[in-house]
């Protein structure tokens, strides 16, 4: 079964055709550039560029396959959650071409295609399915789930952020740091040259066992680059490997106690913010269950983990799909 497959939700335009949830034919992507200025998206820009962007974009991933619509048995969309106007025109999309061809439309949860690109892959032979149950840490620049997967498309919320996301944290500090947008890989890429034990932050303790916060670290690194600011140039490495470092050590601290408290076989990461090598090794070095991560740009958003959703959608829980555009659009109760 070949699904062609729309994500719009933020500022990532994506169209990809991927056989049977799992393997890609073609995924293109284009992310867009013009909230650099911004140093955040507008979502009225975010709105305009993918329907600008659009039907290039699914024309592109289309020709990679060497067939046309013809080729294609469904078509699948983010419907949410995410920027309502943004998600409005890659939905519309979607709908249009499902009804003027004659195929189904499937609308698709974006949470769940972070957690669904695990089931990705490229080139024959296909690895292995993940094992389920899974613990599933979702991380993204508006997410940052703790979930029990206990089988296909059943999750149960572990923990999740009192307030900001991992990657709106990421985000922010690299504005601090004059960095550029998006903030996370610039974070990453500048860590590297520094020392992780430079800056002690404190880490949020809560009440709910797996909860994150990560307002309060935001608010130290800001006094910190201020306290430095007044002493001389900022060093920009210490303090982003420092910051990388505790927010890495909150995530993974969870995710093991999760993995442990669980009868499960399999942690699995999704979204941008796992595209972080360094939170990656800090996982792997706390978790002894097999830990599955999409390649990095499977992680950040992409048509692709669309697909993969979509059809891990029909084939379990049909009746329980989303199929209208909404902002918010939680992955577990
Ligand atoms: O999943 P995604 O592409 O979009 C959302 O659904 O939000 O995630 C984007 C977020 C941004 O906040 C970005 O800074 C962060 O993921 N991110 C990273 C890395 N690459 C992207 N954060 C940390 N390290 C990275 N290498
Ligand atoms: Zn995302």
């Amino acid at each position: 079964m070949r699904l062609l497959s729309v994500e719009t939700s933020c500022d990532e335009t994506g169209v990809a055709i991927v056989e049977d949830g799992r393997r890609i034919i073609s995924n293109v992507v284009a992310s867009q550039t013009v909230h650099e200025k911004t140093g955040g998206i507008v979502p009225e820009v975010a709105a305009r560029e993918h329907l600008r962007q659009l039907d290039p974009i699914a024309r592109a991933a289309l020709e990679r396959t060497g067939t046309d619509l013809a080729g294609i048995d469904a078509v699948a969309a983010t419907v949410g959650p995410g920027l309502i106007g943004a998600l409005l025109v890659g939905a519309n999309y979607a709908r249009g071409l499902a009804f003027s061809t004659g195929k189904p439309f499937i609308g698709v949860n974006h949470l769940e295609g972070h957690v669904y690109a695990n089931w990705l892959y490229e080139t024959e032979p296909a690895p292995a399915e993940p094992e389920l149950p899974a613990v599933v840490l979702v991380v993204s620049g508006a997410h940052s789930d703790l979930v029990l997967m206990e089988d296909h498309r059943r999750f149960h919320l572990l923990g999740r952020t009192i307030d900001d996301a991992a990657g709106e944290a990421y985000d922010k500090v690299a504005r601090l740091l004059g960095l550029g947008f998006p903030g996370g890989p610039l974070i990453e890429r500048a860590a590297r040259e520094g020392d992780p034990k430079a800056f002690p932050f404190t880490k949020a303790e809560l009440d709910g066992r797996y909860d994150v916060s990560f307002s309060g670290l935001k608010t130290a690194a800001l006094r910190l680059v201020r306290e430095l600011e007044k002493k001389g140039p900022v060093p920009v490495a210490d303090v982003a490997a420092s910051f990388q470092r505790t927010i890495n050590e909150m995530l993974a601290e969870r995710v093991a106690r999760a993995a442990a408290e669980h009868a499960v076989r399999t942690v699995m990461l999704g979204g941008g913010v796992a595209s972080n090598l360094a939170l990656r090794e800090e996982i792997a070095r706390r978790v002894s269950l097999p830990l599955r991560v999409p390649p990095p740009k499977l992680c950040i958003d992409n048509g692709a983990m669309i697909g993969a959703a979509a059809f891990f959608s029909l084939q379990h829980r049909a009746s329980d799909r989303p199929t209208l555009v909404r902002s918010t659009m939680p992955l577990a109760g």
